[in-house]
C-alpha cells in the first residue's frame, strides 16, 4: 500500500520523526533555520500532511500548492496564529496544535524570567563581567520581592494557572487575573477576577500569559502603561502582540512603569537595534518558554500522532479545527 506523503518544515526531535516514519513517507527540510515561503511552496506539492513550525506561514497560497491531497496541517506550538484558519475550513483541512505538553516549560520560563527582572539579576551578571563589582553598596542593585505583592495574570489559562500556582508559594499576598470570562479553577489558587482597569492599576507585577487575538492585539499601550503602578513590573510570555512595543519603550524610558522581561516580541527576532534593547529595565529573551527537552520530544509526538489520528479518522489532541 502506497505510504501517504508528509512534509516536515524543520528537523524535529527523533519520538516524533520515529513515529511518523513508522507509518507515511516522510520528507522533511534538513536544518533547524526555517524554511524560505518558495521552497516551502515547492515541498508542499501533492503531501497529505504537513507539520509545521511557528514560523511557517500556512496561508491559501500554501494550501492550493499542496492540492487536493492534503488533510491535516499539524503545527508543533500552541500558537496557531500563522495558519489561515478560514481557508482551511473552506478546504476541509484539519489543523492540529500540541497544547498542554509546554505548560510546565512556559510557566516555569515566566516565573524565571519575573525573578530575573524584579531582582535585576541580569544587570549584576553583567556588572560581573564588565569589572563594575566594586565594594558593596546599599542601595546598588536593589530590585523588588515576590513577597506580600499582588500578581495581576491577564488569560487565566493552562499557562497563566501554571504560572500563579507556582507563584504562590513566594508568599504572594494577591492573584488577581483577567481573561474573556471567569474560570472555575481561579478558586484552587484564590485568585479573584477583575476588570482590566483593575489589573493594571492593582498589580505589583503583572504576567501576560494569553494568545493573540483581536481582543488582545496592542492591549498593554500608553493608556494602559499610565494606568500601572510606577513600580509595576511586566512579564510577557503570551505573544509579542498583546504589548505595542514603541509605546513599552517610552513607559520604561520615562519610569511610566518599572521594569519588563519579554519573552515574546513583535516583531520576533526583535532587531539588534531596537530601542527596547537599549535599557537596563528591560529583559529580552529569544521565544524560549517551551525551550526544554521535554516539552520538545512531546510536542514532536503529538504533532507527529495527530497527523496518523485525523489520516486514520479518530480524534486528535488539540483540535483547532476537526
Ligand atoms: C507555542 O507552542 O506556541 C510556543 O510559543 C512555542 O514555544
Amino acid at each position: 500500500m502506497t505510504k501517504i506523503k508528509v512534509f516536515v518544515t524543520r528537523r524535529i526531535p527523533k519520538p516524533g520523526l520515529d513515529i511518523l516514519q513508522q507509518h507515511c513517507d516522510v520528507q522533511f527540510w534538513d536544518s533547524d533555520e526555517a524554511i524560505p515561503q518558495d521552497e516551502l511552496l515547492k515541498k508542499v506539492q501533492g503531501v497529505g500532511a504537513l507539520l509545521c513550525m511557528l514560523t511557517d506561514k500556512i496561508d491559501d497560497e500554501v494550501l492550493a500548492k499542496a492540492g487536493e491531497n492534503l488533510r491535516i496541517v499539524s503545527t508543533m506550538s500552541v500558537g496557531y496564529e500563522h495558519i489561515d484558519l478560514e481557508a482551511c475550513k473552506r478546504r476541509g483541512i484539519a489543523v492540529t496544535n500540541t497544547p498542554n505538553v509546554s505548560t510546565d516549560s512556559v510557566s516555569e520560563l515566566t516565573v524565571s524570567l519575573l525573578l530575573l527582572v524584579a531582582r535585576r539579576l541580569y544587570e549584576g551578571i553583567r556588572a560581573v563581567h564588565v569589572g563594575e563589582w566594586g565594594k558593596w553598596k546599599p542601595m546598588w542593585l536593589c530590585g523588588v520581592e515576590l513577597t506580600n505583592k499582588t500578581v495581576g495574570i491577564l488569560g487565566l489559562g493552562r499557562i497563566g494557572y501554571g504560572v500563579a500556582k507556582r507563584l504562590k508559594p513566594f508568599g504572594i499576598e494577591r492573584i488577581i487575573y483577567h481573561d474573556v470570562c471567569r474560570v472555575s479553577y481561579a478558586d484552587d489558587i484564590g485568585a479573584t477576577y477583575v476588570d482590566f482597569p483593575t489589573l493594571l492599576s492593582d498589580s505589583d507585577m503583572i504576567c501576560i500569559c494569553c494568545n493573540l487575538t483581536p481582543q488582545t492585539k496592542h492591549k498593554f499601550n500608553t493608556k494602559a502603561f499610565e494606568k500601572m503602578k510606577n513600580s509595576a513590573v511586566l512579564v510577557n510570555s503570551g505573544r509579542g502582540g498583546v504589548i505595542q512595543h514603541d509605546d513599552l519603550y517610552e513607559a520604561l524610558r520615562t519610569n511610566t512603569i518599572a521594569a519588563a522581561g519579554l519573552d515574546v516580541t513583535e516583531p520576533e527576532p526583535l532587531p539588534k537595534d531596537h530601542p527596547l534593547l537599549t535599557l537596563n529595565n528591560c529583559i529580552v529573551l529569544p521565544h524560549m518558554g517551551s525551550n526544554t527537552w521535554e516539552s520538545r520530544n512531546s510536542m514532536s509526538e503529538i504533532a507527529a500522532a495527530n497527523i496518523i489520528s485525523v489520516l486514520n479518522g479518530t480524534n486528535a489532541v488539540g483540535e483547532v479545527i476537526p
